[in-house]
């Protein structure tokens, strides 16, 4: 009987060992310990109705390097625009393509193309969920804490968002502990946040201050998302008091470090001083979106290594 379909859509839909598993892929591919041009003939296509650059560029560099090669596919300049149905979208590409990543708005664009495409469809943002985000952002926590997650401590200051959403999936999957602090009415996903709870050591706080005593990593994003630009000044006025600054830093287990994954609004969620202080590891978390994206592609449609 042939293997299911795989996808990377949701960290939760993993489990541990599998996650484990491309992070260390992640290692050895940052490492230069993976010879050759394993995706020699692959393509994948990438579906953008959002503004991207780290993930659009690392997607198709990684895709080049592995000596693959990415299609960009805009709404712009596709059918997809014009109101092509996500299920004729999928029926197609699956008979060009190797893989689809998809970046979009309503999640259940991008689980409907899962289930419609043939082939593997990767996650690079939905309103909901940002998993490729997270995953290396927790391979850069890794490299400065060490591999065993359990002992690590996350502070979320901001947004109940889909980067928060994917921090919860991920304190799930992985057992580490997990604050976040949101201002009231802007809190994580209530299903999301129920089963990470059932699940992990998380809690939504409303003092950033609680949050992040004692983290090793603290981290934000910016206070309107993309799709959320009418409500810049509403939620301007909702977040103050949640700046990521010195003296919340402070808070912060000593060797903390500060995450973010960009872009950024200096002066809104996070002071210059702290993103562009030392503490910040703002662009080695960058560079291992180019790592992981190379992990999950390999992971997905390159020579199979392990099963499950
Ligand atoms: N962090 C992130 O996903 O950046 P882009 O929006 O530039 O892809
Ligand atoms: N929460 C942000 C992340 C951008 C990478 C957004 O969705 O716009």
């Amino acid at each position: 009987m042939a293997s299911a379909k795989r996808d990377f859509i949701d960290i939760a839909a993993h489990d541990g060992g599998h996650l484990r598993h491309l992070l260390e892929l992640t290692g050895r591919i940052k490492r230069g310990e993976l010879a050759g041009r394993p995706l020699q003939g692959r393509t994948l296509a990438m579906i953008f109705r959002k503004s991207s650059t780290r993930t659009r560029v690392s997607t198709e560099a990684g895709m080049a390097q592995l000596g693959g090669h990415a299609i960009m596919i805009s709404e712009r300049d596709s059918q997809i625009g014009r109101g092509e149905s996500v299920a004729d979208t999928a029926g197609v590409l699956s008979r060009y393509v190797d893989a689809i990543l998809i970046r979009t708005f309503g999640h259940d664009e991008a689980t409907e193309l899962a289930h419609e495409a043939t082939v593997p469809v990767i996650n690079g943002l939905t309103d909901l969920l940002h998993p490729c985000q997270v995953m290396a952002d927790l391979f850069t926590a890794g490299e400065e804490f060490g591999g065993d997650m359990s002992a690590l401590r996350v502070a979320w200051v901001g947004d109940g968002n889909n980067m928060a959403n994917s921090w919860l999936n991920a304190a799930l999957r992985f057992g580490f502990t997990l604050r976040l602090a949101c201002p009231e009415d802007y809190g994580p996903d209530p299903a999301i946040l129920a089963r990470a709870r059932a699940g992990a050591d998380v809690e939504v706080l409303g003092s950033p201050r609680e949050a992040v005593v004692g983290a090793h990593v603290v981290t934000t994003d910016v206070w309107a998302s993309m799709g959320q630009e009418d409500e810049q000044s509403v939620r301007e006025e909702a977040f103050a008091g949640f700046q990521v600054d010195e003296p919340l830093m402070g808070l912060a287990d000593p060797a903390a470090i500060f995450l973010h994954c960009l872009p950024a609004h200096r002066g809104e969620e996070v002071t210059a001083e702290v993103i562009d202080g030392p503490r910040s590891r703002i662009f080695r978390e960058a560079e291992n979106r180019l790592h992981f994206i190379k992990a999950t592609l390999l992971d997905l449609i390159g020579p199979r290594e392990r099963s499950g």
